[in-house]
Parts: structure tokens; sequence; C-alpha cells
């Protein structure tokens, strides 16, 4: 046998005299089209699997505050008697529509017109991210995103065959004029926001800035993906509208959200609300892909949201993350290499820190690790010109006094 590593030259292999069934499926074989790269977060948290590492690297949500009381209640309800055998059935391509009404009531109670019939259940909002890229992108488009961005939106992208393209930025979200410009430059396929509470910059659009985005995607017609999984996660200040929920640009956005951050990201539910002229696309994409999302899983979210186990959980994650955010952001500085820049959020899981000139945040992970603490290096969100001075920081998953150890190592770290 010859191993593609003996036979450098794949050509001469085609060509070869043994023309053995062996030679032949070697020769035909494909390299993965498959170019994006892993996560680095990701690839990070299998780092941070050692217990003794405290991590502010993944977005994850604390787990003792899962609803588990209710959840198995839930859980038991969907699996109950005659309910049993539809829950464990296969089910519609758009989800259960039961649910789909609650999740578009959601909707409309954050300011976004929603119907249930625009509504598609996704196996997590990442999938409807990648199900709006299959049904829009054709290979070589360009896909407008933030600098920096979700990088697994970025991946979705990439691997969908676009090149994601970011749009000059300022604290305030992407520039009206910058957008106007790459839309008449690069004729792209969308534009990807993440207006609230930005992962990884926890940072949000004021309404001014919305409105004026708004302005030109009304007068480019520009499809837009709105993805709010942190809008909920409120600390401080008062909501911008949604962009969905502008009338000017009704029938131009797709609203994605999820109950990953706010119930259980272990659910993997997620949602889309897609135009008519869209939605049947997204359906096809979705069929295609798993036929549909877990069915006992959308009726445990049913009986969970049914029973209204929500308002009551936001505000028990609100004043949980709100003690948290006040104590990492009152440490973070002391941690932090002298001169480094970062904001309060007033929302979300993440703080954006810029490190100051000189300083390289990829260097100061390794050092971090070898204090077991963790974070994530910001170069990889930037879908161009990385900036190695940036690191996201997340500071759900630890109560209080883990932050602060976590801060007292990253202080020693960064010394
Ligand atoms: C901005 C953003 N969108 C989408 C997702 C995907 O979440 P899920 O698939 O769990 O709904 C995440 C997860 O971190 C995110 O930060």
């Amino acid at each position: 046998m010859i191993s593609a590593a003996d036979s450098p030259d794949r050509a001469s292999a085609a060509s070869g005299a043994s023309g053995t069934p062996a030679s032949r499926t070697r020769t035909s074989r494909r390299e993965p089209v498959i170019t994006a790269q892993s996560s680095p977060v990701r690839d990070l948290l299998a780092l941070t699997e050692r217990p003794e590492v405290i991590s502010f690297a993944g977005g994850l949500p604390a787990p003792e505050l899962f609803d588990e009381t209710g959840l198995r209640a839930a859980f038991a309800a969907a699996l109950d008697g005659d309910a049993a055998g539809r829950s464990l059935q296969y089910g519609m391509t758009e989800g259960d529509p039961a649910l789909r009404e609650l999740l578009a009531a959601l909707l409309v109670s954050r300011g976004t017109s929603a119907h249930p019939d625009e509504i598609v259940v996704t196996t997590g909002s990442q999938q409807a991210i990648a199900l709006v890229a299959a049904a829009l992108v054709r290979p070589g488009d360009r896909v407008l995103v933030e600098a920096p961005s979700y990088l697994a939106a970025l991946q979705s992208f990439q691997l969908a065959g676009a090149v994601p393209v970011s749009v000059a930025s300022d604290e305030h979200g992407p520039l009206p004029d910058a957008l106007d410009a790459a839309i008449a430059e690069h004729d792209p396929a969308l534009l990807y926001l993440v207006p609230t509470f930005q992962n990884p910059t926890g940072r949000t659009i004021p309404a001014e800035r919305r409105a004026a985005l708004a302005e030109v995607l009304e007068r480019t017609g520009l499809w837009t993906i709105e993805d709010d999984p942190y809008g909920e996660l409120r600390y401080d200040g008062t909501p911008a509208p949604p962009l969905a929920g502008d009338p000017r640009l009704a029938g131009q956005v797709i609203a994605v959200s999820s109950l990953s951050k706010v119930v259980a990201p272990g659910l993997r539910i997620g949602w889309l609300a897609a135009p008519a002229e869209l939605h049947r696309a997204l359906v096809i994409a979705k069929q295609a892909t798993d036929l549909h999302t877990s069915t006992v899983t959308q009726a445990a979210a049913r009986h969970w949201l049914a029973v209204g186990h929500l308002p009551g959980q936001l505000a028990r994650l609100r004043d949980a993350y709100r003690e948290r955010r006040d104590a990492f952001v009152d440490g973070l500085g002391a941690a932090l290499p002298e001169g480094s820049q970062f904001e309060r959020p007033d929302g979300g899981m993440f703080v954006w820190a810029r490190l100051p000139e000189g300083h390289d945040a990829q260097a100061l992970l390794a050092r971090a690790l070898e204090h077991d603490v963790a974070f994530v290096p910001g170069a990889a969100f930037f879908a161009d010109q990385p900036d190695p001075r940036a690191l996201r920081l997340s500071f759900t998953t630890q109560a209080p006094d883990g932050l602060r150890e976590g801060l007292a190592r990253l202080a020693r770290a960064a010394r």
C-alpha cells in the first residue's frame, strides 16, 4: 500500500503502472473542502478543562443558575401520557406551532414585529446563522460583519463559501458611511450584526446609530441578520429599539435569538423570524440539514415558557450577573497591565479589553495559563486586520469570589 504521504506527486500516482483498485481509490480521493479554522475559543476551552483553571474564556452561563427544577418538570410534562407520543415523534421542520407562538410573542415583547408563521425553530441560534448563509451566500460572496464579530458566525459564513469583510466601526458600532461604501464596493450577500451586548465586545449600538444604519440598509435593500442572544441580560440602562422592529426594514431583517443564554445552552433551542420571501428557502435548508430540531426538547421548552418561568429566571440572572459584572470590572484595572483600556458593559457576558502599546494578548495568555487563569485573545474575532492587543473576558461563569481569585492570578501573570 502506498499512503498519500508516500506519494507527494498525486498526478504521477494517478498515471501509475499498477492500475490497481487501491490506486484508483487513492487518486480520486478529494481533500476536505472545509478550510475554515477551528474556533480558538473552542480549542481554548479544551485547555481550560483542567479543574484548577479559572476561565474567563468561554461564554458559558453559570450552571448553578440553570432552572433545574422547572426544566425537570417541563421534560416530565413533555413525556407524560399522550404527550409523549408527539414529543418522541418526527415533527414539522418549522418547529412546534405552539412553541413558535411563544417565541413570536417573545420577539414582540422586545419590540420586534414577528408572526408565528415567520418563525423557524433552530438547533441553537448558531444553526439559524448557518441556514441564512446557506440560503443567501454564493461561493466567493462577501458578507459584511462588525470589527470585531462573533467568531462562529464568521466560521459559518466561511463554510458557506463567503469571505467576511468588516465594516469600519467605532465604540458605537459600524459607521453608517463605511457601511454605505462597503455595500457599494463589495455587493455583499448580507450584513451580520449583534447590536446588543455584542460578542465579543459587550457593546451596544445606540438608538441614533441604529437609525442611521437603518437608513443605509433601507436605501440599499441589503439582507441583514440581527442576532440577539444577550439583549434580555440587561443590568443597567434602557433598551435600544431592535432593527427588526423598524418599519423601514420590514421584509429585510432576519431576527435571530436563542434560549441558550437565558435558559440553558444544552437545550439547543434557537429561532429565527424571516420575511416571507426568504422563509421557504430557510425551511428547505433546515430540512436538508436536520429535518427539524428535537421534538422532545421543543416540547419541554414550550412547557417551560408556557408555565411562565422566563420572567423570574431573567430576574435571577440579571441580579447575579450584575453583581458578577461589578466585581469583575471593579477588579480588572488592577489585574491588567497599567494603561489597559476597557468599558463596563450594560449587559451580556463579556468585557473587551485592550492592552497598552507593546503588549500582546497571546503572550499574556501563555503566562496566564501558567497561573491557571484563561481568557480569549481578541485577534480571532476580526474578519480582517486582527488587533493583537485585544482580549475578551467573560464574567458570568464564576461567582464573585472566583472572579476575584482569577483576577489575582491574572495580575500575577501580567506582572
Ligand atoms: C452572538 C452569538 N450568536 C449566536 C450564538 C450561538 O448560540 P446558540 O447556538 O447556543 O444559540 C452565540 C453563542 O455564544 C453568540 O454569542
